[in-house]
């Protein structure tokens, strides 16, 4: 009888063991797991393994090419869904939606995306949950000295700016900084306000921030030739962005006035230019979305000569916003240690490559039209791949040449292409912008609706 029930025991434990085991492999452990999260089985997973195998296995989601799903992105069926590029559709981003319009309209660095997936293992990070919980790093202050140490590094390698001897000071992008600037040049005790001037065509959010702000001690007062020619006698308090490269037209811009400048350098990398040699200029403005494609992660950096104005961009920061997220940090640094691998070359190889193969194409279809025309393009001596070449922008930026179309982006519209009219950057509207640094995609895309359009000019003067 003891013999019979140990037996019957002894089954039933296996029995136990084996439908325990079936319940774990088909996952309901890991919601048991997730339940009772000091309880372990099998072989455990550390917690970067476990950060690993998710990342991985949301990684490894299909969506064709022409697309990408997120972990923070929309749930279904358990697992994230792909997150599609324009034009294409379904679950894994398969289908190309048939006369969709090719979207030119926005400077998202998506160009750079194949670089980072190539360079997966070196890129990630992994952050725990107790990472730099506090408002402060151990030295007291908001900014990471080692950060700090390879912007330093980053610019010495590419030749672009002078750091030695200069402050730095972090923004949540350039975009902050745009504004901390205006704030840190602007006369507090004058009795009228520093104006604030830009040559035309200009990035729209140098006048949209001074608007907005609306502050007694500056004011935008708009374009900086028309300034000068009606302002003869006083430059002093006037307050001039200079954006070099140009945001539309990739012009390397000087200073017009010779007064308080700000320098926006968002493009001034070998991507989009020549670097003829280091800028030394007393406040010059970087940022993270055009040198790497991080847009998302919001990072920018100001170089500054001056402690005084340094010390009211640190009081700006400070006073609006405590610092910037240390998660934020953590993840450039990570990135510009990519970035400077092998003095640069592969990050920066990589993505000029890719420009200079979208110019290329982009001017042999232009290069038939009449109706259309492009900005002019120079050859100059560029210290870092140390060679002469032609610069190649970030964007377009188309002029009409026919009298008749005087409103270019309509034009370009009637074609299927979303561009952004020269009116956003204070411009005639004869001219109109085509972003070239979103997804490969979105290229191909515009190549084609491009080809359709010059190719109506053929058929046009064919049927005459
Ligand atoms: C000339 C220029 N400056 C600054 C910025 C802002 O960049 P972010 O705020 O992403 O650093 C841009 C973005 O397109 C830009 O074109």
């Amino acid at each position: 009888m003891k013999k019979y029930c140990y037996g019957t025991c002894f089954l039933i434990s296996i029995a136990i063991n084996i439908l325990f085991s079936i319940y774990l492999y088909l996952g309901g452990g890991d919601r048991w797991v997730a339940k009772n999260p000091d309880i372990t089985y099998g072989s455990p997973l550390t917690w970067t393994e476990k950060a690993a195998e998710e990342a991985e296995a949301v990684a490894a989601i299909s969506c064709s090419g022409h697309g990408i799903a997120f972990l923070d992105g929309r749930i279904s069926d358990g697992q994230p869904v792909c997150e599609c590029y324009d034009c294409y559709g379904g679950t894994d981003c398969s289908e190309l939606s048939p006369g969709c319009a090719a979207d030119a309209d926005s400077g998202d660095p998506i160009f750079l995306e194949p670089f980072w997936m190539q360079n997966a293992a070196a890129s990630a990070v992994v952050i725990p949950g107790w990472h730099r919980m506090s408002y402060r790093y151990a030295d007291d202050t908001l900014m990471s000295t080692e950060l700090e140490t390879y912007i330093r590094k980053l610019h010495s390698i590419v030749g672009n700016a002078i750091t030695e001897g200069r402050y730095m000071v972090f923004g949540v992008g350039s975009s902050q900084l745009l504004s901390a600037a205006v704030y840190a040049l602007s006369s507090e005790n004058s009795s009228s306000p520093s104006n604030v001037v830009a040559s035309i065509p200009f990035y729209p959010m140098y006048k949209s921030q001074t608007v907005l702000f609306n502050s007694e001690n500056f004011q935008f007062e708009g374009d900086t030739n028309s300034w000068q020619s009606n302002n003869q006698t006083n430059n002093t308090d006037v307050i001039e962005f200079v954006t070099s490269p140009n945001n539309p037209d990739g012009e390397l811009k000087k200073s017009v006035l010779g007064g308080k400048t700000i320098y926006d350098h968002a493009y001034f990398w070998p991507h989009f230019t020549p670097i003829p040699g280091p800028s030394d200029h007393d406040l010059m403005i970087f940022t993270l979305s055009k040198l790497t494609g991080h847009a998302g992660t919001r990072f920018g950096w100001a170089i500054i000569k001056d402690k005084d104005v340094y010390e009211k961009f640190l009081n700006y920061i400070f006073t609006a916003y405590l610092g910037i997220s240390k998660d934020t940090q953590l993840r450039v640094l990570k990135l510009l240690k990519v970035a400077i691998e092998q003095d640069g070359k592969p990050l920066f190889q990589f993505a000029y490559n890719k420009m200079r193969d979208r110019w290329d194409r982009l001017t042999s279809v232009l290069s038939k039209s009449t109706r259309f025309s492009t900005q002019n393009r120079h050859h100059l001596h560029c210290n870092f791949f140390n060679k002469t070449r032609l610069p190649s922008p970030a964007y377009v930026w188309v002029k009409c040449e026919r009298e008749e179309d005087d409103d270019c982006g309509a034009v370009l519209e009637a074609g299927n292409i979303i561009s952004r009219s020269g009116r956003v950057f204070s411009a005639k509207d004869r001219y109109t912008r085509l972003s070239l640094i979103k997804s490969q995609d979105d290229f191909e895309l515009l190549l084609k609706r491009l080809t359709e359009l010059v190719s109506l000019e053929k058929n046009s003067i064919e049927t005459m």
